[in-house]
C-alpha cells in the first residue's frame, strides 16, 4: 500500500470524531427493517386493552365484566379482584428504581384521574380485546374533580436556592420586574406509542418495551412483579422517541406482564394515542412568578422566582423550574422556592428540559422586560449580568461560554440592524419581531459499562444495554469506538437495547453521549491489550512481549517499526486462531451531585443562545416564527450532522410550546384531557418549521471525558419559548405571559 495514501487514510480516521457521518442505523429505518416494540409478535401471542375510568374524581361502586368475558375470542377480564398482587418500588432517595406513578394499578377503588385502568380486556385479537373493553360496565360515585389552572400554594413554599437577602434588595432596587408566567400542561405525543409485548415462560419475563431506561425497567417491573431482576430480561432496540414520556414504567407495563404470567401466553398491550394523554405522563402546568430588581445600567441585584406545579393526586411531582435560575447570570441576593399542587389529573413526568425548559420561559421573559424597561439591548443586557462563577455552588464552571453564544449568536442573525421600536421593522409588507433568550441545560455523567471485541473477521461489536431514541445513539458510539480505536466506523456493529448487555445509561438529561465515553475509551484499551498478547502466542509477533507492542489505527506493530508496516489486528488473531478478544469498560458517574449527594468541584453545565424572527401581518391576524440562529456551547461535537438534527428538532418543538401545544383538561366534561388526539393537540409540523441556523462553538469540557462531549438532546429547546414571546412583544407590543401565544392574544 502506499505510503501517501495511508497517512491521509490515518488522518482521516483519527478525526472520525467531529464527522457528521449518516446514521448507521439509517438504512433499517427506512426499509422498514428497524424492529419497534409493537413489531415484535410471537406464536399464541394475545392482545391486551386497558379499560380507562371515565371520571376523574370518586370511586368504582361496581365493576361488570360478566357481558364482556362471554365475548368472542376474550381469554381474560383482568381486575382488582383476580389480576393478582403488585408490589410498591421502594421509596428511594438515590435514583435507583424511578417510578412516577407509585401507586400500582386496580390498587384500590378510588378514581384519581380520568383515564385511571379499571380492569383489562385480553383477548386473541386486537378487535376482540377492544370490543371486550368497551363491554365492560362500570358505574362510579362520581365527585366533582379538581383540575383548575390557576394553581395556589397549599403548603409552606419550599425553599429550593438561597443567597444574599433577596426581598431587602428588591425592595430598594432602583428597577424593578414583577410578573407571573405560566405554561401549560404539555403531552409528549412521540410518534410511536408506548407499547410493552410481555413473555413469561414460567420463570422468567422477557420484556419488549418503550423505555429510554431498560435497566430501570428491569428493576422496576422486578420490584412490582415480585420477581428477581435476573428474570426480568427487557428489550428495546429502537424507539420513535420518548421526549421522557418514556423515561420510566407506567401502570400499562405491569399490567401486561401479569396477563402474561396469569395465562401462560405473550401479551401486546399498546397505549393508544387517547390513553397516551392520560396515562403515561405530562409536563405539568407551572405558574412562575418572577421578581428582578437592577440598577439603571442592568445590573442585577435580586433575583426571585417562586413556581408552583401541578401534580396528581398522590404523586409529588416537582417540575424544578428554578433548575437554571441559580446559575445563569451573577447575582448576589436570590431566592428560588416551589410548591406543589395536587390535582385530579394523571401523574406528570419529566419532558425534554424539565424545569429548566418551562423556567427559563419565564426567566428569561423577565429578562426582555427588563431591558426593554431599561431600554438597553436585551443581549447586552445578558452579557453585563455574565458569569464565571456558580454562585449558587460557589464553584467555577467547568466550560461556559455564554457569552461567545450571544455574540456569535447575534452576529450570525444580524442582531445589530435591530431597532428596539415596537413594531419599527418592517420586511416585503409585513411586520418583523426579534427575540433573544439566552439557554442552559445540566451536564452530567451517569454510572454504565460497555464492551468492545474485536473480531477475527476484521469487524468490531461494541455492545451496551443502553438504548437509542432516535437521537442517534448507535451513530455516536461507532463514531467514539471508531475513534478510540482508530479505525473506519463502517467496520463497528454497535448492540444496544437490552438488559443481557453491560449496563447502560438512561436516555435522558441528555447524559448518554458524556457518559459512555469514558467507558468505550476503557473497553477498547482492555481489548487492545487482548490483541497484544494473542500477538505473543503465534504469528508474526510470536515471542515478542506484549509491552513491545503498539496498536494503532487498527494495526499491531513492534515500537521499533512504523505503523504502516504495522498487521491487521485481525491477521493476528486468525495467526492465533482466537475468534475475538474483548474488552470491557466502565464510566464512573457524577449523577450524584446533580441529586446534592455528594459535593462537586466544579459546576457542569451546557450553554445557547436563541435568536428568533417572527412575522405578523395585524391585517390578517397572521403569526409566523420565519428564522432561529441557535448558537450551542455544549462542549466537542461528537456528530456534527446528528447533533444539528438535534437542536433543529428542538426548535421546531419550542415554536410548538410557544404557539400550539396545551393540554386542556375539561371540568365541564368529567376532568378528561379534551384535546386528546393529533387533530385537536397540536404541535408543530413541517409547515411550521422556520429557517433555521444552527452553531456549534465547539469547546472540548474534558471534566466529562477525554473527548470533551457534552449532551444536547435537551438545550435546543431551552431559550425557544422565551425568545418568541419577546420576538411577539417587538413585533406587536403584545407581552404574553401565558402559553401558547394565540392570535386572540395579539388582537387588541
Ligand atoms: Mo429527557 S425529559 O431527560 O427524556
Amino acid at each position: 500500500m502506499p505510503t501517501a495514501q495511508s497517512e491521509s487514510t490515518e488522518n482521516k480516521l483519527l478525526s472520525v470524531v467531529g464527522r457528521p457521518i449518516p446514521r448507521v442505523d439509517g438504512p433499517l429505518k427506512v426499509s422498514g427493517t428497524a424492529t419497534y416494540t409493537s413489531d415484535h409478535n410471537f406464536p399464541g401471542m394475545l392482545y391486551a386493552v386497558p379499560v380507562p375510568s371515565t371520571i376523574a374524581k370518586g370511586s368504582i361502586a361496581a365493576l361488570d365484566t360478566t357481558a364482556a368475558e362471554k365475548m368472542p375470542g376474550v381469554r381474560a377480564m383482568f381486575h382488582r379482584e383476580n389480576i393478582g398482587r403488585f408490589f410498591r418500588v421502594p421509596p428511594n432517595a438515590d435514583f435507583s428504581i424511578v417510578i412516577d406513578e407509585r401507586r400500582p394499578p386496580f390498587d384500590d377503588d378510588t378514581i384519581r384521574y380520568y383515564g385511571q385502568y379499571v380492569a383489562l380486556a385480553v383477548a386473541d385479537s386486537l378487535e376482540q380485546a377492544k370490543a371486550a373493553a368497551d363491554a365492560v360496565k362500570v358505574t362510579y360515585h362520581e365527585e366533582t374533580p379538581d383540575v383548575r389552572t390557576k394553581l395556589t400554594q397549599e403548603q409552606e413554599p419550599k425553599v429550593e436556592s438561597q443567597r444574599g437577602d433577596a426581598t431587602a434588595a428588591f425592595n430598594t432596587a432602583p428597577v424593578k420586574i414583577d410578573q407571573t408566567y405560566v405554561t401549560p400542561a404539555e403531552t409528549h405525543n412521540p410518534i410511536e406509542l408506548h407499547a410493552t409485548v410481555a413473555v413469561w415462560d414460567g420463570t422468567a419475563f422477557t420484556l419488549y418495551e418503550t423505555t429510554q431506561s431498560i435497566k430501570n425497567h428491569q428493576l422496576a417491573m422486578s420490584a412490582m412483579l415480585g420477581v428477581p431482576p435476573e428474570n426480568v430480561r427487557v428489550v428495546s432496540r429502537f424507539l420513535g422517541s420518548g421526549f421522557g414520556g418514556k423515561l420510566w414504567p407506567w401502570t400499562h407495563d405491569v399490567l401486561a406482564a401479569a396477563a402474561a404470567r396469569n395465562l401462560k401466553r405473550p401479551v401486546k398491550l399498546v397505549v393508544d394515542r387517547k390513553m397516551m394523554f392520560q396515562t403515561v405522563g405530562h409536563r405539568p402546568l407551572t405558574q412562575q412568578r418572577i421578581r428582578l430588581g437592577a440598577t439603571a445600567n442592568g445590573t442585577l441585584v435580586s433575583t426571585q422566582h417562586d413556581f408552583l406545579n401541578h401534580s396528581s393526586i398522590l404523586d409529588d411531582y416537582d417540575e424544578g423550574c428554578g433548575e437554571a435560575t441559580p446559575h445563569l447570570y451573577r447575582c448576589p441576593n436570590l431566592r428560588i422556592t416551589s410548591g406543589v399542587v395536587h390535582l385530579n389529573v394523571g401523574t406528570p413526568t419529566a419532558m425534554r428540559g424539565p424545569g429548566a425548559v418551562p423556567g427559563l420561559f419565564a426567566l428569561e421573559s423577565a429578562m426582555d422586560e427588563l431591558a426593554v424597561k431599561l431600554n438597553i439591548d436585551p443581549v447586552e443586557l445578558r452579557l453585563r449580568n455574565d458569569t464565571q462563577i456558580d454562585e449558587a455552588l460557589n464553584l467555577p464552571f467547568t466550560s461556559r461560554h455564554l457569552k461567545e453564544c450571544l455574540t456569535a449568536g447575534a452576529e450570525k442573525f444580524g442582531w445589530h440592524q435591530r431597532t428596539p421600536g415596537v413594531g419599527s421593522m418592517r420586511k416585503d409588507g409585513l411586520t418583523l419581531g426579534w427575540g433573544v433568550a439566552a439557554a442552559t441545560w445540566i451536564a452530567n455523567r451517569l454510572d454504565c459499562e460497555a464492551t468492545i471485541d474485536l473480531k477475527a473477521d476484521g469487524s468490531v461489536r461494541v455492545a451496551c444495554g443502553t438504548q437509542d431514541i432516535g437521537t442517534g445513539t448507535y451513530t455516536m458510539l461507532a463514531q467514539i469506538v471508531a475513534e478510540a480505536l482508530g479505525i473506519d466506523p463502517d467496520k463497528i456493529e454497535v448492540v444496544l437495547g437490552d438488559t443481557a448487555l453491560p449496563t447502560g445509561p438512561l436516555s435522558g438529561g441528555s447524559m448518554v453521549t458524556g457518559s459512555l465515553v469514558p467507558a468505550i475509551m476503557e473497553a477498547a484499551d482492555n481489548a487492545i491489550q487482548k490483541v497484544q498478547l494473542a500477538a505473543t502466542t503465534a504469528g508474526p509477533f510470536s515471542g515478542q512481549t506484549a509491552e513491545n507492542l503498539v496498536f494503532s489505527n487498527g494495526r499491531l506493530h513492534r515500537k521499533d517499526q512504523s505503523p504502516v508496516n504495522g498487521v491487521p489486528y485481525e491477521q493476528v488473531l486468525q495467526a492465533a486462531n482466537i475468534n475475538s478478544v474483548s474488552g470491557t469498560g466502565r464510566s464512573q458517574g457524577d449523577f450524584t451531585d446533580l441529586l446534592g449527594l455528594t459535593k462537586p468541584k466544579l459546576s457542569s453545565h451546557s450553554f445557547g443562545a436563541q435568536f428568533v424572527e417572527v412575522t405578523w401581518q395585524p391585517e390578517i391576524a397572521r403569526l409566523r416564527v420565519s428564522r432561529v440562529v441557535t448558537a450551542i456551547d455544549a462542549g466537542r461535537i461528537i456528530n456534527p450532522r446528528t447533533g444539528r438534527n438535534q437542536i433543529e428538532g428542538a426548535v421546531v418543538m419550542g415554536v410548538g410550546m410557544a404557539l400550539f401545544e396545551h393540554t386542556t383538561y375539561d371540568d365541564q366534561n368529567r376532568g378528561a384531557p379534551i384535546n386528546s388526539n393529533l387533530a385537536d393537540y397540536v404541535v408543530s409540523t413541517n409547515g411550521d418549521a422556520p429557517e433555521m441556523d444552527v452553531i456549534f462553538l465547539d469547546y472540548p469540557d474534558t471534566h466529562l471525558n477525554a473527548l470533551g462531549a457534552r449532551g444536547i438532546g435537551e438545550i435546543g429547546l431551552a431559550g425557544v419559548a422565551s425568545a418568541i414571546a419577546s420576538a411577539v412583544y417587538h413585533a406587536t407590543g403584545v407581552r404574553v405571559r401565558e402559553l401558547p401565544i394565540r392570535i386572540e392574544d395579539l388582537i387588541t
